[in-house]
């Protein structure tokens, strides 16, 4: 673990910044005194979102609405502000959603889209912007994975293995970067009160309403995490000590379990 990296005046980019944990990882890196580069597609959204950090924290924020999950959209913007001259010296990879549902009975396209965003899209611009850290010799990227990365999730099948992908992919780029100054933070959240649920097409268990974090916490901690350096964080008690105790369990234990829990009334 290193000193906490300052980015004040800084320029962030987060992806999915229009509702949810994007939006906190935003306020929370507005109020470290970042300028900020929005990203999703709900332009409105973004807009709301720009005027209340602007008007709060006094930082520059800009906004671009685009569907990452679309072949290319990455390299769009990535060109897009290397043409205009802008830095990013710390990325967010946030945006992603999830599907609930047996994987023999959820839509192909819908799961293609799903992977093309959490899995792509984030591998995509992970490629694009950290080369130009590195060569500056700073720079962060939080990924946002999930604590369904740690277990076979069923009924997030496809979903939770998407973010085991971001879990190892990450902490493998994480180790690759030692001693450049730059740094991969992954951060895996549990249940968070956001959007996500909605876009799953999930209602609630009593059990995700009972460990339910907020999201401003969530995106404190991913942040705080990120500027120390750390190559990974389970945010909340309950969660990293769920964490830990599946490790302990056999595979196909770990599956009943997580269906259990992620499917009881
Ligand atoms: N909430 C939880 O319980 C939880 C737990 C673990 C991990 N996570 C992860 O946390 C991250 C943030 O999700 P959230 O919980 O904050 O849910 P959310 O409120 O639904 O936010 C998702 C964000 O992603 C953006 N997005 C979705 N599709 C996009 C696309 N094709 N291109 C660009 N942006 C897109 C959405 O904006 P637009 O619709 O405007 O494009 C929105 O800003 C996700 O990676 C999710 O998997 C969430």
């Amino acid at each position: 673990m290193g000193k906490r990296k300052d980015i004040r005046g800084k320029t962030a980019l987060v992806t999915g910044a229009s509702s949810g944990l994007g939006v906190d990882f935003a306020r929370e890196l507005a109020q470290m005194g970042a300028n900020l580069i929005l990203v999703a597609r709900r332009e409105e959204r973004l807009k709301a979102v720009q005027a209340e950090i602007q008007a709060a924290h006094g930082v520059q924020v800009e906004v671009i609405s685009m569907d990452l999950a679309q072949a290319g959209a990455p390299q769009v913007l990535y060109d897009q502000l290397k043409a205009a001259g802008k830095p990013v010296d710390v990325l967010v990879n946030n945006a992603g959603y999830g599907l609930f549902g047996m994987f023999t009975e959820l839509p192909w396209e819908k799961q293609k889209n799903m992977l093309d965003l959490d899995i792509v899209a984030l591998t995509h611009m992970t490629h694009l912007f950290l080369p130009d850290m590195v060569t500056r010799k700073f720079g962060a990227i939080l990924q946002v994975a999930s604590i369904g990365a740690y277990q076979p999730s069923p009924t997030y099948a496809s979903y939770a293995a998407a973010k085991s992908y971001v879990l190892l992919f990450s902490e493998a780029v994480n180790y690759e970067l030692r001693g450049t100054g730059v740094n991969v933070t992954t951060i895996s959240p549990g249940v968070t009160a956001t959007e996500f649920f909605k876009v799953a097409g999930q209602e609630l268990t009593l059990y995700q309403r009972m460990v339910m974090m907020e999201s401003r916490e969530v995106a404190r901690q991913g942040i705080r995490a990120m500027q120390r350096q750390r190559s990974s964080l389970v945010p909340g008690f309950v969660n990293a000590a769920g964490v830990f105790m599946m490790r302990l369990l056999p595979r196909r234990r770990m599956a009943a379990l997580s269906n259990m829990m992620m499917t009881m009334k």
